[in-house]
Parts: C-alpha cells; structure tokens; sequence
C-alpha cells in the first residue's frame, strides 16, 4: 500500500513541532470522493472550540455537499481557476465572521472578528486533516455575488471559501500533477520573528 509518506516534502521545522502542522497543506489533486456531514462536523465542532476576543465566536460556516442542489450553487461561485479543481471536492465551505458582537445589551464593533475567524479555520483544516481530508482555502470567489447567494447578513464578511476532500494519493498522480502536488516551504523564523521589536532595516 502506498502511504502520504511517499510524497516529497520541503517541510522541515527549524524548531521540534507537533507534525500536524507541516502536515497540513492543500492539495488541487482530488478524487471526487464525497465527504460525509458527520465527519464534516467534526471540523466544524473544532472550530468551535477556537479562541476569541470576548469568546464573541464569530465565525458563521455555510456549507454543501457535492452531489446535493447546494453543489452547484457553491461550485459556481468560484472563481474558474479553483472551480476547475474544487469540483473533485467533496464539500465546499464559505467562512464568514459576525463584525459586530454583544456587549452587555449593546452591539459593538468586534476589533477581531476575522482574526478569530482565522483561528477557527484552522482548527477546522487541522481537524480535518486527522480525519484524513485536505482543506484547500480560495479567496478567489465572486465577492460581489457571494454575500447575496448565501443569504449573508448585514455586519457579516466572508473570509474565505474553503474546500475538503480526499487529495489524490502521490502513486496516483501523474508526472505533470506531480510538480504541482507538493506541499510547499516557508520563510525561515528569523524573517518574521524579532526580539524586542522590529529591527532597523524594517522600520
Ligand atoms: C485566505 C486564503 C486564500 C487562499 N486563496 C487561494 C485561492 O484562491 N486559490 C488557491 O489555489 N489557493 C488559495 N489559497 C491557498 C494558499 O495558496 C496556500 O495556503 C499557501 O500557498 C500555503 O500552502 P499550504 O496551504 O499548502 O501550506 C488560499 C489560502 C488562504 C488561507
């Protein structure tokens, strides 16, 4: 049996890390496989348990499943770059974060809806990853029509759209996929990590 071991990586950490986080990474290869709601939901139930200023939880998920009438509606809003890849997922996802949260009996502006958002969504790709699914985020949607095809409420923002599925298996792929279906590096630590604050060169 092949294993994900067989693939190449770049993903060595400078510092000792829990693997789950080189691990993560978002394949366009996709088998079409379609991702069960329950274990959907396990994502989203990690998600759940982000942090957040105030615990405001503002993250909002919209999803569907392929092979529902949601699909196409969701597929559609992509942009066809990601559409061409997306469509062998097996759910797509839109984030959306609340900007807005309760204070007391009062609505305020929530400073760090999308940093919580962010948080969550992470959560939801480490979780998914787990199970055995690659989440592969898009900014690339139609912005202008998304918030209306998803019933977006007013103080709302979407994120990002995200897709999981099951990433073709490296024995599988062929050569031109290969170059491609890599999980890519990372700048080095010391290109954005400081002590004591920004060093001349950057101010
Ligand atoms: C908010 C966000 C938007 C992204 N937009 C796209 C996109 O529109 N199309 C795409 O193919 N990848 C997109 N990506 C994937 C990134 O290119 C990818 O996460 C990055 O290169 C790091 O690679 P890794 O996720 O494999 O570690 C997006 C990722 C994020 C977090």
């Amino acid at each position: 049996m092949t294993t994900e071991t067989d693939r190449p990586t770049t993903r060595t950490p400078d510092h000792a890390i829990e693997p789950l986080f080189t691990e993560r990474w978002s394949p366009r290869a996709f088998t079409g496989e379609a991702v069960p709601e329950a274990e959907l939901m396990r994502m989203f139930e990690a998600a759940r348990w982000s942090p957040s200023s105030y615990n405001s939880q503002p993250w909002r998920f919209v999803y569907s499943l392929r092979d529902t009438p949601d699909w196409p509606v969701f597929l559609d809003l992509l942009t066809p770059g990601n559409r061409k890849w997306a469509v062998d997922t097996g759910a797509l996802v839109f984030l959306v974060s609340n900007s807005r949260m309760k204070v007391g009996d009062e609505l305020k502006p929530a400073p760090s809806h999308s940093l919580d958002a962010g948080a969550a969504s992470l959560a939801f790709a480490l979780q998914a990853n787990r199970l055995g699914w690659h989440v592969h985020g898009m900014g690339g949607f139609d912005r202008e029509r998304a918030p209306g095809v998803l019933n977006v409420p007013e103080h709302h923002k979407i994120e990002a759209a995200y897709a999981v599925g099951r990433a073709v298996p490296w024995a599988d792929l062929t050569e031109e996929q290969r170059e491609k279906e890599r999980p890519n590096a990372r700048r080095p630590i010391t290109d954005f990590v400081h002590a004591g604050g920004f060093p001349k060169s950057e101010a």
